[in-house]
């Protein structure tokens, strides 16, 4: 039995401990938001927070998260990217997108307003099939704009 502290919450969770993560989030927490791709640690569709740092849930042994602090695509607080990828219809068939999203909140955790450079690099392992890179570079601006202009009226 392993405890995590996932989205907020306490969890108790029947599993080897080097069982990848993303089995134990999609199969025993039921947090199907964060998808498997390649299991490789290639595409990032299954990219998640860890102390605020994305995290390739499929290359993770699930005892390594004992005492840290996991956020899923459910539990983003930073609901203002989803905003803006709806915004900009970021998304063709949208299984890269949860990844995309985690790995651009962590990026705006540390740099809130970055340069079209600096999201291509900050992404630059995260693939989407589809081909949508621009609406999701124009989405992460959109979040960033939003981000800032909402911290500044706080
Ligand atoms: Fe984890 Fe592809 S499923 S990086």
């Amino acid at each position: 039995m392993l405890e995590l502290h996932i989205n907020g919450q306490t969890k108790r969770v029947q599993a080897e401990a080097e069982t990848p993560f993303i089995y134990v989030l999609r199969n025993e927490l039921g947090l199907v938001g964060t998808k498997q791709g390649c299991s490789l640690g290639q595409c990032g569709a299954c990219t998640i927070l860890v102390d605020g740092k994305a995290l390739r849930a499929c290359e993770t042994a699930t005892e390594t998260l004992s005492g840290k602090s996991i956020v899923t695509i459910e539990g983003l607080k930073e609901t203002f990217l989803q905003d803006a990828f709806i915004a900009e219809q970021a998304a063709q068939c949208g299984y890269c997108i949860s990844g995309i999203i985690m790995t651009a909140a962590a990026l705006l955790r540390t740099n809130p307003k970055p340069g079209k450079q600096e999201i291509k690099t900050a992404l630059k392992d995260n693939l989407c099939r589809c081909g949508t890179h621009n609406r999701i570079l124009k989405a992460i601006e959109k979040a960033s704009q939003t981000h800032s202009e909402s911290v500044r009226h706080v």
